[in-house]
Order: C-alpha cells, then structure tokens, then sequence
C-alpha cells in the first residue's frame, strides 16, 4: 500500500509540507507520497467529499480553508473543536476527522530551541489576535501558564480571542499599550505577519522584558526577523518560527505514514535552503 497525503490551500504553491513530508518519507524509507491541491473555497466540501475515492489518506489544510475544514470534519479532536480551526485530516472508517497541531508544534519548538523556558506557573505576552495566536494561546494555557496577556492592533480581536477560549487567566490589550506588560513577561511570541519579508516591521519595543524572558517569533521568513535580532542584541534566548512549522508537521505525518517522523538538523537544513532558494 503506498498511502497518498496532500496540503490544501487557495493558493498551495507557497506551501512547503510537501518538502517536508517527503523528506521523512525517503529519510525513513517508507513508501507514499504527499502533494499539493490547490482548492478554490467554493470546491472545498466536495473535494473533501471526494478524498476516499481520491486514494487520500489525509493532509494538511492551510489558509484559507483551516475553519471551513473544521465544519466539514465528521469527528474533531479536541483541540481543534475548543479553536474551531483544523490543520490535519485523515480518515476513519471512511469518515473526515481533523485536528489542530499548531500548537503542539508551537510548544514543541520552544522546548526543542530553549530548554528549561519557564513552562508552567510564569507569564506570556503574545503580540496578534489571528488564527495562529489561537492556537498559541490554548497551547500556553495547558502548558500551565499562570497569564496569558493576548496583544492586538485591534483590541475588538484580542477579546474575542480571549472570549472563545474562556480562560480568566487570559488578558486582551491594544497592541499600542502593551510595552508596559513586558515587564513581568516570562515570554513573548510574535504571532503578527509584520516582520515577514515584504511586510512592515513589527513597532514594539523589547526594552522593558525581563533578562529571563525567552523571545519567540513564529515567522520564519526571514529567518532573523527584525524582532529577533533586537532580542539577541539583548543577550535574551531567541527561538525561530521555522521550528513550529516542522514540529506541527509529525503528528500528521505519524497518522498518515504509520511512523513518528523527527525533526532533525538535516530536515532544518534542508527547508532553510529551499528558504533561502526562494529570497
Ligand atoms: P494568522 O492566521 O497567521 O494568525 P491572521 O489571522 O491574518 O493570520 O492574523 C494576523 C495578525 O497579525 C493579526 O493579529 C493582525 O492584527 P489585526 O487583527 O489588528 O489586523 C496582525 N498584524 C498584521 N500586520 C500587523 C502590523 N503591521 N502590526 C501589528 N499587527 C499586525
């Protein structure tokens, strides 16, 4: 049997989970394959209707069909039904099932790239309001976070992120007044688009954060972000985007392939090649 995966999106091209995937696929010897489908929204339900007879066994779902992919699903785990969003799919018995790993990928960086961070008890300042916020939220939350301060451009977002989780431990702040929460913050992600190539600069300071704190950008390109290289200029841990795009990528990979793939030096290597490939 040679299990066929595939991403889908609208637009794919950009995606790089195929390099992933059949990296472990030839690394590890297994046999399958893993593509792209590039799906207008409008198709999505039938596509997805279709996947069985496709011969596909399951896949990723990126932007923009990651909550549209979440209502189709006939079972979601429960990560993916708290967030309304699904970054994973396979099939049960015939049946569409979907779950959400960004934020076991996100976790899983931080401790692969900064061990010992302050997990449990501390508090994280996390800069946007958007999908991947989400996720990272919920995941610090089971993390044992003791607050989780959510900043926004639009304070509107940050509430209702802080709604839908319904977690008291979790704060909403307008971006613009946030500096001041850095103070007492354990960690700080960015999970905005600014500071991704093509895109302004993320306007936060990171003078007031403790010289404990650990500083996360989950953008990975480029690699060393503007908000990355202050950080390093200030003698704080750094951890890099690139690392929570490989790690949400194994429990996918495990489901589909039947092995659990890792994330190793080599397989860093060789994305950060085809990033710098792509500049
Ligand atoms: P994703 O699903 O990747 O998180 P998204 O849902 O489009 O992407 O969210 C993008 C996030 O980046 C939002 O929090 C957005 O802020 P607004 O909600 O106020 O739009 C934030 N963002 C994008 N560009 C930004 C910038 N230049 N400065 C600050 N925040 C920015």
């Amino acid at each position: 049997m040679n299990p066929r995966a595939t991403v889908i999106g609208w637009p794919v091209a950009h995606s790089r989970s195929p390099l992933i995937h059949s990296f472990w696929l030839r690394s590890l010897r297994l046999s399958g394959s893993y593509g792209k489908a590039a799906v207008a929204p409008e198709e999505l339900a039938t596509y997805l209707g279709q996947l069985s007879h496709a011969g596909i066994v399951g896949g990723n779902v990126t932007v923009p069909h990651k909550e549209a992919a979440a209502v189709l699903c006939h079972h979601l785990g429960e990560t993916a039904r708290r967030l309304g969003a699904v970054n994973t799919l396979w099939l049960e018995d015939g049946r569409l099932c979907g779950d959400n790993t960004d934020g076991l990928g996100f976790l899983a960086a931080l401790d692969q790239d900064s061990p010992g961070w302050e997990g449990g008890g501390g508090c994280a300042l996390v800069l946007g309001a958007g999908g991947a916020a989400r996720a990272i939220v919920d995941a610090l939350l089971a993390r044992g976070m003791a607050r989780v301060v959510v900043a926004n451009r639009s304070l509107e977002r940050a509430e209702k992120l802080a709604a839908l989780l319904g977690d008291r431990r979790v704060q909403a702040v307008d971006l613009r007044t946030a500096e001041s929460e850095a103070r007492g913050a354990d960690l700080l992600v960015n999970t905005t688009s600014a500071g991704m190539a093509g895109q302004d600069r993320l306007d936060f300071s990171l003078a007031a954060l403790p010289d404990r704190a650990v500083v996360d950008d989950i953008v990975y390109v480029p690699r060393d972000t503007p908000l990355l290289r202050e950080a390093t200029a200030r003698g704080l841990r750094t951890v890099g985007g690139l690392g929570m795009l490989l790690h949400q990528a194994v429990p996918g990979f495990e489901r589909w392939f039947g092995v659990r793939p890792e994330v190793t030096p080599a397989l860093r290597a060789m994305i950060e090649a085809d990033i710098a490939g792509s500049a």
